[in-house]
């Protein structure tokens, strides 16, 4: 087990480069399985959870290569539950390999422990398509001699359900039209890949996504958007620690909510087309955040932020509709002395002058163990975070970068 220890209290100053999008990656890794021939996929990034896609892609057939060129020679179509477990995405294989192969098999996902997180909308969603889902002894199997064209309307903007059900399009008989679809970058990275694979996707990024199937994918090449997760944990780091950091690769029309609310408690911003410069100002003034989809404040980003408004000048409320208990890393904040009570779906900040650096356990959720690291950076004295490694699944480097940016941190295993 990683621990962080981290002294807190210095100012981040100077630049850092984002790295390809983690949440753009694994989508397009398991897009290929739609393809016949290679693929190639630049700039992705050195994580846990792409190494996760890779092992699953590699239990299918596939052969990758550094550089990420992707053979996807598929022998098999049943995901094991090892594999399933590790990446709550891989329910978006089903309906590629039901495409191609007539059948599919998975185990019931895992992924982040941030609330309930279940597929009904994904299964709802292949059958409506025309395929044979079951679900028993906690797999699922699914089987189509040909998914068929059909109008798909999600209940919420699921970002997986909408990158399954371009998958599924892509590959069906006729027409596909999804209501009510995820508008994220992410979303539209994958439309791009599968259009250069040939298949007619129009409409990504909106909320009426149209699918012309086609019957065949072939090989595809496309360098993937910069993380604005990532991006974004650093303005909020360099927010919460005080000092001026350029982020480089931050995209500020992927960032714009964010960009707000770092505005709205006193954070001096400049944005260029690739880039966003910090410079913190003291205690943030107390701003409510409520997460939404795309293009609203981004629940990856909650956590972070919250922990960036515990030492406002007031009281602040932050509202999750996406992941309404995303908040499991609030206790490990107390430890700190943070002022936070939290209830299904808010949680109300009431901000204190100074956080003291206390013993940590990261909480399972990626994005909770990054709100104690911007918390340990803006305390006072020793903060360790046990479990770090829980930050690797969506961080390259994290430590080494923050360093770069003066921060004094240390990892042991
Ligand atoms: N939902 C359902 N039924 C479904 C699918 C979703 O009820 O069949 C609900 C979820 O429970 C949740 C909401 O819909 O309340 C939205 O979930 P969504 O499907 O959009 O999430 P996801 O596709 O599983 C991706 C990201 C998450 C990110 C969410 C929301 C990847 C690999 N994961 O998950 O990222 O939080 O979208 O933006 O793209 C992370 O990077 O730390 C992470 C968890």
């Amino acid at each position: 087990m990683l621990t962080y220890t981290v002294r807190g209290g210095r100012p981040l100053v100077g630049r850092v480069a984002v790295s390809g999008a983690k949440n753009a990656a694994i989508p397009l890794l398991l897009a290929t399985v739609a393809a016949g021939d290679r693929c190639l996929i630049h700039n992705v990034p050195e994580v846990s959870d792409i190494a996760a896609a890779a092992d699953l892609l590699r239990h299918l057939g596939a052969e990758i290569t550094p550089g990420y060129a992707i053979e996807p020679a598929i022998t098999r179509t049943d995901i094991p539950a090892a594999l399933a477990g590790r990446l709550r995405m891989s329910v978006i294989l089903l309906a590629p390999l039901v495409a191609r192969f007539g059948e599919a098999s998975t185990a019931s996902p895992g992924g982040c422990e941030i609330g309930a997180r279940p597929v009904d909308f994904h299964l709802a969603g292949l059958r409506a398509l025309g395929a044979d889902v079951r679900e028993a002894g906690g797999r699922i199997t699914c089987r189509a001699n040909h998914l068929r064209g059909a109008e798909i309307a999600l209940p919420m903007p699921s970002v997986g359900a909408t990158h399954h059900m371009i998958l599924a399009g892509a590959l069906a008989d006729g027409e596909t039209v999804i209501f009510n679809a995820a508008r994220e970058p992410e979303v539209v990275q994958l439309a791009e890949f599968l259009n250069r694979m040939g298949a007619r996707v129009a409409g990504a990024g909106t909320s009426t996504v149209h699918i012309h199937g086609v019957s065949r994918l072939v090989g595809a090449e496309l360098t993937l958007i910069p993380d604005r997760i990532e991006a974004g944990t650093y303005l909020l780091a360099a927010a919460a620690a005080g000092g001026d950091v350029t982020v480089e690769g931050a995209r500020p029309d992927h960032l714009e909510a964010l960009l707000g609310v770092l505005r709205r408690g006193g954070c001096g911003l400049t944005a260029t087309a690739d880039s966003v410069r910090l410079r913190a100002a003291g205690r943030p003034r107390p701003v409510d955040i409520t997460t939404d989809p795309f293009p609203g404040f981004p629940t990856d980003l909650q956590s972070p932020a919250l922990a960036w408004l515990l030492r406002c000048q007031g009281s602040c409320r932050i509202v999750d509709t996406v992941f309404p208990d995303r908040f499991g890393g609030v206790p490990e904040l107390r430890k700190m002395g943070a002022q936070v009570d939290t209830d299904h779906g808010y949680a109300t900040v009431t901000g204190v002058a100074r956080l003291q650096g206390a013993a940590l356990q990261a909480a399972p959720d990626l994005r909770g163990a990054a709100a104690l690291l911007v918390a340990a950076l803006a305390a006072d004295g020793e903060t360790t975070i046990a479990g770090a490694d829980a930050l690797a699944r969506g961080y390259h480097a994290l430590d080494q970068r923050l360093r770069a940016l003066g921060a004094d941190i240390n990892a042991r295993a």
